[in-house]
Protein backbone atom coordinates (compact mmCIF):
# COMPACT_ATOMS: atom_id res chain seq x y z
CA UNK A 1 0.00 0.00 0.00
CA UNK A 2 1.26 3.55 -0.98
CA UNK A 3 0.68 6.33 1.78
CA UNK A 4 2.38 9.73 1.11
CA UNK A 5 1.40 13.06 2.58
CA UNK A 6 0.54 15.90 0.11
CA UNK A 7 -0.67 19.67 -0.45
CA UNK A 8 -3.26 18.81 -2.85
CA UNK A 9 -6.07 21.43 -4.17
CA UNK A 10 -9.26 19.98 -3.27
CA UNK A 11 -10.65 22.00 -5.90
CA UNK A 12 -8.81 20.51 -8.92
CA UNK A 13 -7.89 17.17 -7.91
CA UNK A 14 -9.41 14.39 -9.65
CA UNK A 15 -9.75 11.12 -7.12
CA UNK A 16 -11.78 8.82 -6.74
CA UNK A 17 -12.72 10.03 -3.26
CA UNK A 18 -11.93 13.04 -1.10
CA UNK A 19 -12.36 12.00 2.46
CA UNK A 20 -13.09 14.75 5.24
CA UNK A 21 -14.90 14.69 8.87
CA UNK A 22 -17.98 15.44 10.23
CA UNK A 23 -17.62 16.53 13.94
CA UNK A 24 -20.23 15.89 16.46
CA UNK A 25 -23.12 17.16 15.96
CA UNK A 26 -23.18 17.72 12.39
CA UNK A 27 -20.10 20.58 12.06
CA UNK A 28 -17.53 20.45 9.83
CA UNK A 29 -13.74 19.82 10.06
CA UNK A 30 -11.54 22.76 8.28
CA UNK A 31 -12.00 20.25 5.45
CA UNK A 32 -15.00 19.95 5.07
CA UNK A 33 -15.64 23.63 4.95
CA UNK A 34 -13.14 23.99 2.27
CA UNK A 35 -15.39 21.35 0.50
CA UNK A 36 -18.52 23.31 1.21
CA UNK A 37 -17.37 26.80 -0.16
CA UNK A 38 -16.13 25.21 -3.21
CA UNK A 39 -19.72 23.48 -3.54
CA UNK A 40 -21.49 26.33 -2.48
CA UNK A 41 -22.94 25.14 0.30
CA UNK A 42 -23.89 21.25 -0.58
CA UNK A 43 -22.48 19.76 2.27
CA UNK A 44 -24.18 21.69 4.63
CA UNK A 45 -27.07 21.47 2.82
CA UNK A 46 -26.78 17.64 2.83
CA UNK A 47 -25.99 18.05 6.75
CA UNK A 48 -28.97 19.60 7.41
CA UNK A 49 -31.20 17.15 6.17
CA UNK A 50 -29.90 15.28 8.90
CA UNK A 51 -28.25 12.49 6.86
CA UNK A 52 -25.38 11.67 9.11
CA UNK A 53 -24.79 13.27 12.56
CA UNK A 54 -21.29 13.37 13.04
CA UNK A 55 -20.78 10.59 15.60
CA UNK A 56 -18.13 7.70 15.45
CA UNK A 57 -18.95 5.37 12.97
CA UNK A 58 -20.69 7.62 11.30
CA UNK A 59 -20.14 7.66 7.38
CA UNK A 60 -21.95 9.16 3.86
CA UNK A 61 -20.71 8.27 0.44
CA UNK A 62 -21.95 11.89 -1.85
CA UNK A 63 -21.26 11.33 -5.71
CA UNK A 64 -20.46 14.24 -8.16
CA UNK A 65 -20.33 17.27 -5.58
CA UNK A 66 -20.87 19.86 -7.75
CA UNK A 67 -17.38 22.44 -7.87
CA UNK A 68 -15.19 19.44 -7.20
CA UNK A 69 -12.98 17.64 -10.01
CA UNK A 70 -13.38 14.30 -7.38
CA UNK A 71 -15.78 11.73 -8.19
CA UNK A 72 -16.80 11.06 -4.49
CA UNK A 73 -16.73 12.97 -1.25
CA UNK A 74 -17.08 10.60 1.84
CA UNK A 75 -18.04 12.15 4.32
CA UNK A 76 -16.90 10.65 7.83
CA UNK A 77 -18.28 10.72 11.29
CA UNK A 78 -15.11 11.86 13.85
CA UNK A 79 -17.27 12.75 17.04
CA UNK A 80 -16.84 14.81 20.03
CA UNK A 81 -13.34 16.43 19.07
CA UNK A 82 -12.94 17.31 22.88
CA UNK A 83 -13.07 13.39 23.69
CA UNK A 84 -10.99 12.36 20.96
CA UNK A 85 -8.29 9.67 22.16
CA UNK A 86 -6.02 7.55 20.30
CA UNK A 87 -7.98 4.68 20.25
CA UNK A 88 -11.08 6.53 18.81
CA UNK A 89 -8.98 8.37 16.38
CA UNK A 90 -7.94 4.68 15.15
CA UNK A 91 -11.65 3.56 14.95
CA UNK A 92 -12.32 6.51 12.53
CA UNK A 93 -9.79 5.93 10.44
CA UNK A 94 -10.48 2.05 10.41
CA UNK A 95 -13.83 3.42 9.38
CA UNK A 96 -12.72 5.30 6.69
CA UNK A 97 -10.45 2.24 5.53
CA UNK A 98 -13.63 -0.14 5.67
CA UNK A 99 -16.06 2.13 3.88
CA UNK A 100 -13.49 2.34 0.88
CA UNK A 101 -13.32 -1.28 0.98
CA UNK A 102 -16.56 -2.01 0.75
CA UNK A 103 -17.27 0.34 -2.07
CA UNK A 104 -14.17 -1.13 -3.96
CA UNK A 105 -12.49 2.08 -3.97
CA UNK A 106 -8.77 1.97 -4.02
CA UNK A 107 -7.59 5.33 -4.44
CA UNK A 108 -8.41 8.33 -2.24
CA UNK A 109 -7.35 11.27 -0.41
CA UNK A 110 -7.81 12.02 3.02
CA UNK A 111 -8.15 15.14 4.90
CA UNK A 112 -8.81 14.00 8.19
CA UNK A 113 -5.78 14.85 10.26
CA UNK A 114 -7.12 18.56 10.89
CA UNK A 115 -9.36 17.87 13.81
CA UNK A 116 -8.53 20.48 15.99
CA UNK A 117 -7.37 18.35 19.57
CA UNK A 118 -5.82 18.80 22.71
CA UNK A 119 -4.32 15.22 22.92
CA UNK A 120 -3.21 14.52 18.94
CA UNK A 121 -1.31 16.83 17.12
CA UNK A 122 -2.02 17.08 13.29
CA UNK A 123 1.54 15.27 12.43
CA UNK A 124 0.46 12.48 15.14
CA UNK A 125 -2.88 12.13 13.59
CA UNK A 126 -1.13 11.33 10.49
CA UNK A 127 1.60 8.92 12.12
CA UNK A 128 -1.95 7.61 13.46
CA UNK A 129 -4.03 6.98 10.51
CA UNK A 130 -1.02 5.70 8.51
CA UNK A 131 -0.40 3.05 11.46
CA UNK A 132 -4.24 2.26 11.30
CA UNK A 133 -4.57 1.79 7.62
CA UNK A 134 -1.92 -0.38 7.13
CA UNK A 135 -3.46 -2.18 10.00
CA UNK A 136 -6.78 -2.36 8.72
CA UNK A 137 -5.86 -3.15 4.50
CA UNK A 138 -3.35 -6.35 6.06
CA UNK A 139 -4.65 -9.73 4.91
CA UNK A 140 -3.21 -12.80 6.14
CA UNK A 141 -2.68 -14.48 2.15
CA UNK A 142 0.27 -17.12 3.16
CA UNK A 143 -2.41 -19.68 3.53
CA UNK A 144 -5.38 -18.92 2.22
CA UNK A 145 -6.70 -16.16 -0.91
CA UNK A 146 -8.01 -13.36 0.54
CA UNK A 147 -10.42 -12.12 -1.97
CA UNK A 148 -11.30 -8.69 0.45
CA UNK A 149 -10.77 -5.43 -1.90
CA UNK A 150 -8.09 -3.61 0.13
CA UNK A 151 -7.10 -0.08 -0.59
CA UNK A 152 -3.72 0.58 -2.29
CA UNK A 153 -2.87 4.25 -2.39
CA UNK A 154 -3.91 6.83 0.03
CA UNK A 155 -2.67 10.79 -0.13
CA UNK A 156 -3.21 12.64 3.05
CA UNK A 157 -3.98 16.29 2.60
CA UNK A 158 -2.14 18.83 4.29
CA UNK A 159 -2.86 22.57 4.15
CA UNK A 160 -0.06 24.17 6.16
CA UNK A 161 3.05 23.70 3.82
CA UNK A 162 5.74 24.33 6.50
CA UNK A 163 4.45 21.39 8.30
CA UNK A 164 5.89 19.31 5.64
CA UNK A 165 8.72 17.94 6.85
CA UNK A 166 7.02 16.70 9.94
CA UNK A 167 4.27 15.31 8.48
CA UNK A 168 6.26 13.38 6.10
CA UNK A 169 8.47 11.91 9.25
CA UNK A 170 4.99 11.36 10.29
CA UNK A 171 4.14 9.16 7.70
CA UNK A 172 7.68 7.44 7.84
CA UNK A 173 7.58 6.65 11.57
CA UNK A 174 3.79 5.04 10.81
CA UNK A 175 4.67 2.82 8.36
CA UNK A 176 7.81 1.65 9.96
CA UNK A 177 5.59 0.66 13.02
CA UNK A 178 2.70 -0.54 10.32
CA UNK A 179 5.24 -2.81 8.64
CA UNK A 180 6.54 -4.16 11.81
CA UNK A 181 3.36 -4.86 13.20
CA UNK A 182 2.20 -6.79 10.25
CA UNK A 183 5.21 -8.78 10.36
CA UNK A 184 4.36 -9.64 14.02
CA UNK A 185 1.28 -10.43 12.75
CA UNK A 186 2.20 -12.95 10.08
CA UNK A 187 4.48 -14.25 12.35
CA UNK A 188 1.62 -14.95 14.84
CA UNK A 189 -1.28 -15.80 12.85
CA UNK A 190 1.43 -18.95 11.40
CA UNK A 191 0.02 -22.35 12.56
CA UNK A 192 2.59 -24.17 14.38
CA UNK A 193 3.42 -26.79 11.90
CA UNK A 194 5.01 -24.20 9.98
CA UNK A 195 6.05 -21.81 12.90
CA UNK A 196 8.57 -23.72 14.64
CA UNK A 197 11.69 -22.59 16.58
CA UNK A 198 13.71 -23.57 13.42
CA UNK A 199 11.01 -21.28 11.33
CA UNK A 200 11.11 -18.25 13.31
CA UNK A 201 14.87 -18.71 13.32
CA UNK A 202 15.12 -18.23 9.54
CA UNK A 203 12.95 -15.35 9.33
CA UNK A 204 15.22 -13.82 11.45
CA UNK A 205 18.11 -14.66 9.09
CA UNK A 206 15.64 -13.16 6.20
CA UNK A 207 16.09 -9.86 8.02
CA UNK A 208 19.49 -9.59 9.01
CA UNK A 209 20.13 -10.14 4.51
CA UNK A 210 18.07 -7.55 4.33
CA UNK A 211 19.40 -4.93 6.98
CA UNK A 212 22.87 -3.56 6.82
CA UNK A 213 23.08 -3.26 10.32
CA UNK A 214 21.78 -6.11 11.62
CA UNK A 215 23.60 -9.18 12.80
CA UNK A 216 21.70 -12.26 13.52
CA UNK A 217 23.39 -15.83 15.44
CA UNK A 218 21.50 -18.53 16.34
CA UNK A 219 22.67 -20.92 19.38
CA UNK A 220 21.66 -24.67 19.04
CA UNK A 221 21.02 -27.49 21.01
CA UNK A 222 24.56 -27.49 21.98
CA UNK A 223 25.16 -24.78 22.69
CA UNK A 224 22.36 -24.00 24.82
CA UNK A 225 23.79 -27.02 26.94
CA UNK A 226 26.96 -25.57 27.19
CA UNK A 227 25.93 -22.38 28.53
CA UNK A 228 23.94 -24.28 30.98
CA UNK A 229 20.59 -23.28 30.14
CA UNK A 230 18.84 -26.28 32.14
CA UNK A 231 15.78 -24.53 32.06
CA UNK A 232 14.91 -23.44 28.85
CA UNK A 233 15.75 -27.11 27.73
CA UNK A 234 13.84 -28.61 30.10
CA UNK A 235 10.65 -27.46 28.07
CA UNK A 236 11.53 -28.13 24.73
CA UNK A 237 12.88 -31.83 25.78
CA UNK A 238 8.88 -33.31 24.86
CA UNK A 239 9.06 -32.17 21.47
CA UNK A 240 10.46 -33.48 18.09
CA UNK A 241 11.02 -29.84 17.18
CA UNK A 242 14.44 -28.66 18.24
CA UNK A 243 14.94 -25.28 19.88
CA UNK A 244 16.93 -21.71 19.00
CA UNK A 245 17.66 -19.34 21.21
CA UNK A 246 17.94 -16.47 18.28
CA UNK A 247 20.21 -12.98 19.06
CA UNK A 248 19.27 -10.43 16.64
CA UNK A 249 22.29 -7.32 17.41
CA UNK A 250 20.99 -3.99 15.71
CA UNK A 251 24.02 -1.42 15.79
CA UNK A 252 22.69 2.03 14.79
CA UNK A 253 24.69 3.61 17.57
CA UNK A 254 28.24 4.49 18.66
CA UNK A 255 30.03 1.19 19.36
CA UNK A 256 30.49 1.86 22.87
CA UNK A 257 26.92 2.92 23.47
CA UNK A 258 24.72 0.17 26.45
CA UNK A 259 22.22 -1.57 24.02
CA UNK A 260 18.86 -1.68 24.95
CA UNK A 261 18.13 -5.34 25.15
CA UNK A 262 14.39 -7.14 24.26
CA UNK A 263 13.37 -10.42 25.04
CA UNK A 264 10.59 -12.19 23.23
CA UNK A 265 8.52 -15.68 24.61
CA UNK A 266 8.87 -17.51 21.75
CA UNK A 267 6.93 -20.98 22.44
CA UNK A 268 5.76 -21.68 18.79
CA UNK A 269 3.01 -24.07 20.14
CA UNK A 270 2.11 -24.36 23.74
CA UNK A 271 -0.18 -27.47 24.37
CA UNK A 272 0.96 -27.29 28.65
CA UNK A 273 3.31 -30.03 28.34
CA UNK A 274 2.24 -32.76 30.95
CA UNK A 275 0.27 -30.41 32.78
CA UNK A 276 -1.85 -30.79 29.23
CA UNK A 277 -4.28 -27.71 28.54
CA UNK A 278 -7.65 -28.37 28.17
CA UNK A 279 -8.87 -28.99 24.64
CA UNK A 280 -11.17 -25.33 24.11
CA UNK A 281 -9.45 -23.37 21.93
CA UNK A 282 -6.20 -24.88 22.41
CA UNK A 283 -5.25 -24.24 19.18
CA UNK A 284 -4.89 -20.19 19.60
CA UNK A 285 -1.51 -21.78 21.75
CA UNK A 286 0.19 -21.44 18.21
CA UNK A 287 0.27 -17.51 19.54
CA UNK A 288 2.50 -18.22 22.33
CA UNK A 289 5.37 -16.77 20.45
CA UNK A 290 4.06 -13.74 20.19
CA UNK A 291 6.18 -11.98 22.59
CA UNK A 292 8.88 -13.05 19.99
CA UNK A 293 6.95 -11.83 17.06
CA UNK A 294 6.35 -8.53 18.85
CA UNK A 295 10.57 -7.95 19.31
CA UNK A 296 11.40 -9.18 16.24
CA UNK A 297 8.47 -7.12 14.51
CA UNK A 298 9.87 -4.07 16.35
CA UNK A 299 13.49 -5.20 14.95
CA UNK A 300 11.95 -4.35 11.34
CA UNK A 301 10.42 -1.00 12.75
CA UNK A 302 13.72 0.38 14.31
CA UNK A 303 15.66 -1.04 11.07
CA UNK A 304 13.34 0.87 8.84
CA UNK A 305 13.41 3.82 11.09
CA UNK A 306 17.69 3.60 11.13
CA UNK A 307 17.34 4.38 15.02
CA UNK A 308 20.61 5.97 16.25
CA UNK A 309 20.74 3.23 18.96
CA UNK A 310 21.86 -0.26 19.42
CA UNK A 311 19.22 -2.77 20.30
CA UNK A 312 19.53 -6.39 20.95
CA UNK A 313 16.53 -8.46 20.72
CA UNK A 314 16.79 -12.26 21.94
CA UNK A 315 14.39 -15.26 21.04
CA UNK A 316 14.19 -18.42 23.13
CA UNK A 317 11.93 -20.45 21.27
CA UNK A 318 10.87 -23.69 21.95
CA UNK A 319 7.56 -25.85 21.54
CA UNK A 320 6.02 -27.74 24.69
CA UNK A 321 5.01 -31.56 24.66
CA UNK A 322 4.11 -34.04 25.99
CA UNK A 323 6.07 -37.30 25.28
CA UNK A 324 8.17 -39.94 26.99
CA UNK A 325 10.92 -37.52 27.12
CA UNK A 326 8.74 -34.60 28.54
CA UNK A 327 9.47 -32.95 31.52
CA UNK A 328 7.54 -34.31 34.79
CA UNK A 329 6.21 -32.51 37.35
CA UNK A 330 8.02 -32.03 40.57
CA UNK A 331 11.09 -32.61 38.38
CA UNK A 332 14.28 -30.01 39.23
CA UNK A 333 15.79 -28.21 36.99
CA UNK A 334 18.74 -26.14 37.11
CA UNK A 335 19.01 -22.64 35.72
CA UNK A 336 22.08 -20.51 33.99
CA UNK A 337 21.80 -18.55 36.73
CA UNK A 338 22.64 -21.82 39.03
CA UNK A 339 19.34 -21.11 40.82
CA UNK A 340 17.23 -24.58 40.53
CA UNK A 341 13.82 -24.72 39.87
CA UNK A 342 11.01 -27.26 41.21
CA UNK A 343 8.82 -27.84 38.00
CA UNK A 344 5.51 -28.06 39.25
CA UNK A 345 3.53 -27.50 36.56
CA UNK A 346 4.70 -27.98 32.81
CA UNK A 347 2.35 -25.18 31.83
CA UNK A 348 4.14 -22.13 33.45
CA UNK A 349 7.31 -22.82 30.65
CA UNK A 350 7.26 -19.52 29.62
CA UNK A 351 9.21 -18.31 32.71
CA UNK A 352 11.33 -20.97 32.50
CA UNK A 353 12.29 -20.26 29.28
CA UNK A 354 13.08 -16.78 29.79
CA UNK A 355 14.66 -16.93 32.96
CA UNK A 356 17.78 -18.37 30.79
CA UNK A 357 17.34 -15.17 28.43
CA UNK A 358 17.27 -13.15 31.03
CA UNK A 359 20.26 -14.33 32.74
CA UNK A 360 22.35 -14.57 28.89
CA UNK A 361 21.45 -10.81 28.44
CA UNK A 362 23.62 -9.82 31.17
CA UNK A 363 26.64 -10.47 29.12
CA UNK A 364 25.80 -7.39 26.80
CA UNK A 365 25.72 -4.89 29.76
CA UNK A 366 21.96 -3.66 28.54
CA UNK A 367 21.02 -0.20 29.79
CA UNK A 368 17.93 -1.32 30.17
CA UNK A 369 15.70 -5.40 29.35
CA UNK A 370 12.19 -5.61 28.48
CA UNK A 371 11.02 -9.12 27.98
CA UNK A 372 7.63 -9.56 26.70
CA UNK A 373 5.65 -12.88 27.25
CA UNK A 374 1.69 -14.12 26.60
CA UNK A 375 3.11 -15.39 29.91
CA UNK A 376 -0.28 -15.53 32.24
CA UNK A 377 -4.42 -16.36 31.59
CA UNK A 378 -4.55 -14.45 35.19
CA UNK A 379 -3.00 -11.10 33.33
CA UNK A 380 -6.62 -11.61 30.71
CA UNK A 381 -9.01 -11.91 33.43
CA UNK A 382 -7.00 -9.05 35.46
CA UNK A 383 -6.79 -6.35 32.56
CA UNK A 384 -8.72 -7.91 29.60
CA UNK A 385 -7.75 -7.35 26.13
CA UNK A 386 -7.10 -3.40 26.52
CA UNK A 387 -3.32 -2.64 27.85
CA UNK A 388 -0.46 -4.98 28.57
CA UNK A 389 0.62 -5.69 32.36
CA UNK A 390 3.78 -4.54 33.58
CA UNK A 391 6.02 -5.07 36.00
CA UNK A 392 9.25 -3.72 36.87
CA UNK A 393 12.38 -3.89 39.57
CA UNK A 394 13.04 0.04 38.84
CA UNK A 395 10.42 2.51 38.85
CA UNK A 396 11.81 5.41 36.28
CA UNK A 397 12.07 2.31 33.32
CA UNK A 398 8.19 1.27 34.43
CA UNK A 399 7.56 5.33 33.74
CA UNK A 400 9.03 5.75 30.40
CA UNK A 401 7.32 2.43 29.54
CA UNK A 402 3.95 3.31 30.90
CA UNK A 403 4.67 6.90 29.05
CA UNK A 404 5.87 5.93 25.46
CA UNK A 405 2.23 3.59 25.90
CA UNK A 406 0.04 6.52 26.06
CA UNK A 407 2.00 8.37 23.99
CA UNK A 408 1.57 5.46 21.01
CA UNK A 409 -1.86 4.49 22.27
CA UNK A 410 -0.68 1.14 22.93
CA UNK A 411 -0.38 1.31 26.28
CA UNK A 412 0.30 -0.89 29.05
CA UNK A 413 -0.52 -0.77 33.09
CA UNK A 414 1.47 -1.30 36.20
CA UNK A 415 1.06 -4.08 38.98
CA UNK A 416 3.13 -4.68 41.73
CA UNK A 417 6.06 -6.85 42.50
CA UNK A 418 6.37 -6.39 46.03
CA UNK A 419 8.42 -8.37 48.02
CA UNK A 420 5.36 -9.92 49.89
CA UNK A 421 4.74 -12.03 46.57
CA UNK A 422 7.68 -13.75 46.80
CA UNK A 423 6.99 -16.35 49.52
CA UNK A 424 4.38 -17.90 47.03
CA UNK A 425 7.31 -19.55 45.24
CA UNK A 426 8.81 -21.24 48.31
CA UNK A 427 9.49 -25.08 47.57
CA UNK A 428 11.17 -27.38 49.93
CA UNK A 429 12.98 -29.21 46.89
CA UNK A 430 14.50 -26.45 45.03
CA UNK A 431 15.51 -22.69 44.88
CA UNK A 432 12.36 -21.99 44.29
CA UNK A 433 9.10 -23.45 42.57
CA UNK A 434 7.84 -22.69 39.05
CA UNK A 435 3.86 -21.66 40.17
CA UNK A 436 2.83 -19.95 43.06
CA UNK A 437 -0.70 -20.52 43.24
CA UNK A 438 -4.14 -19.35 42.11
CA UNK A 439 -3.18 -15.36 43.70
CA UNK A 440 -2.40 -12.98 41.88
CA UNK A 441 -1.03 -15.33 38.49
CA UNK A 442 0.77 -12.80 36.84
CA UNK A 443 2.42 -11.15 39.62
CA UNK A 444 4.12 -14.19 40.89
CA UNK A 445 5.30 -14.91 37.40
CA UNK A 446 6.73 -11.65 37.47
CA UNK A 447 8.53 -13.05 41.04
CA UNK A 448 9.69 -15.66 39.52
CA UNK A 449 11.51 -13.78 36.52
CA UNK A 450 13.01 -10.66 39.10
CA UNK A 451 14.86 -13.83 40.69
CA UNK A 452 17.10 -13.73 37.51
CA UNK A 453 17.32 -9.84 36.86
CA UNK A 454 18.84 -8.70 40.30
CA UNK A 455 21.63 -7.41 38.23
CA UNK A 456 19.45 -5.77 35.23
CA UNK A 457 17.41 -2.50 34.89
CA UNK A 458 14.42 -5.12 34.08
CA UNK A 459 10.43 -4.26 33.07
CA UNK A 460 8.79 -7.48 32.27
CA UNK A 461 5.26 -7.11 29.20
CA UNK A 462 2.63 -9.80 30.02
CA UNK A 463 0.48 -9.61 26.87
CA UNK A 464 -1.73 -12.70 27.01
CA UNK A 465 -4.41 -10.13 26.44
CA UNK A 466 -3.44 -8.07 23.91
CA UNK A 467 -1.18 -10.10 21.26
CA UNK A 468 -4.56 -11.65 19.65
CA UNK A 469 -8.12 -11.23 18.63
CA UNK A 470 -10.33 -14.23 19.59
CA UNK A 471 -14.09 -14.63 17.88
CA UNK A 472 -14.98 -13.82 14.10
CA UNK A 473 -12.04 -11.42 14.34
CA UNK A 474 -9.58 -13.88 15.48
CA UNK A 475 -5.66 -12.89 14.63
CA UNK A 476 -2.49 -11.57 15.59
CA UNK A 477 -2.94 -7.93 16.69
CA UNK A 478 0.86 -7.20 16.26
CA UNK A 479 1.05 -5.50 19.54
CA UNK A 480 3.36 -4.01 21.77
CA UNK A 481 5.65 -3.20 18.30
CA UNK A 482 3.98 0.25 18.31
CA UNK A 483 4.68 0.89 22.01
CA UNK A 484 8.09 -0.85 22.29
CA UNK A 485 9.08 1.15 19.08
CA UNK A 486 7.64 4.26 21.01
CA UNK A 487 9.82 3.74 23.58
CA UNK A 488 13.09 3.00 21.90
CA UNK A 489 12.39 6.20 19.61
CA UNK A 490 11.91 8.39 22.97
CA UNK A 491 15.87 7.21 23.73
CA UNK A 492 16.70 8.87 20.85
CA UNK A 493 16.22 12.28 22.10
CA UNK A 494 13.30 14.70 20.36
CA UNK A 495 14.03 14.02 16.97
CA UNK A 496 11.05 11.46 16.66
CA UNK A 497 8.44 13.50 18.77
CA UNK A 498 5.13 14.61 16.81
N1 LIG B 1 0.88 -19.37 27.43
C1 LIG B 1 0.23 -19.56 28.66
C2 LIG B 1 -0.50 -18.33 29.14
C3 LIG B 1 -1.79 -17.99 28.42
C4 LIG B 1 -2.91 -18.74 28.61
C5 LIG B 1 -1.84 -16.89 27.59
C6 LIG B 1 -4.09 -18.40 27.97
C7 LIG B 1 -3.02 -16.54 26.99
C8 LIG B 1 -4.14 -17.30 27.17
C9 LIG B 1 1.23 -19.94 29.74
O1 LIG B 1 2.30 -20.71 29.32
C10 LIG B 1 0.49 -20.73 30.75
O2 LIG B 1 0.05 -21.78 30.44
N2 LIG B 1 0.37 -20.19 31.96
C11 LIG B 1 -0.35 -20.82 33.01
C12 LIG B 1 0.44 -20.65 34.26
C13 LIG B 1 -0.06 -21.47 35.41
C14 LIG B 1 0.18 -22.93 35.14
C15 LIG B 1 0.66 -21.04 36.65
C16 LIG B 1 -1.72 -20.18 33.12
O3 LIG B 1 -1.82 -18.96 32.95
O4 LIG B 1 -2.69 -20.89 33.35
MN1 LIG C 1 1.83 -22.79 29.36
ZN1 LIG D 1 2.82 -20.54 27.40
Amino acid sequence: MEISVKTINLETIKSPCLVVGVTDKRKLTPSAQQLDLLSNGFISKVLRRGDISGEMGDALMLHDVPGLKSERVLLVGCGKIAELTHQRFTTIVSNISSTLSKANIKNAVVSIADLASKTLSSTLQIRLATEALLQENYRFSELKKDTHPSLTKVSFHLDDKRAMKKARLAVEIGKAIGLGRNTARDLGNLPGNICTPTYLAKQANIYDKSYSKLKTTVLNQKDMEKLGMGSLLSVSKGSRTPPKFIVMQYNGGKKADKPYVLVGKGVTFDSGGISIKPGAAMDEMKYDMCGAASVMGTMVSINELKLPINVIVIVPSVENMPDGAASKPGDVVTSMSGQTIEVLNTDAEGRLILCDALTYSEKFKPKAVIDVATLTGACVIALGAHPAGLLSNQQKLADQILTAGTECGDRAWQMPLWEDYQDQLKSNFADMANIGGREAGTITAACFLSRFTKKLNWAHLDIAGVAWLGGAKKGATGRPVPLLTQYLMERCGKQYSL
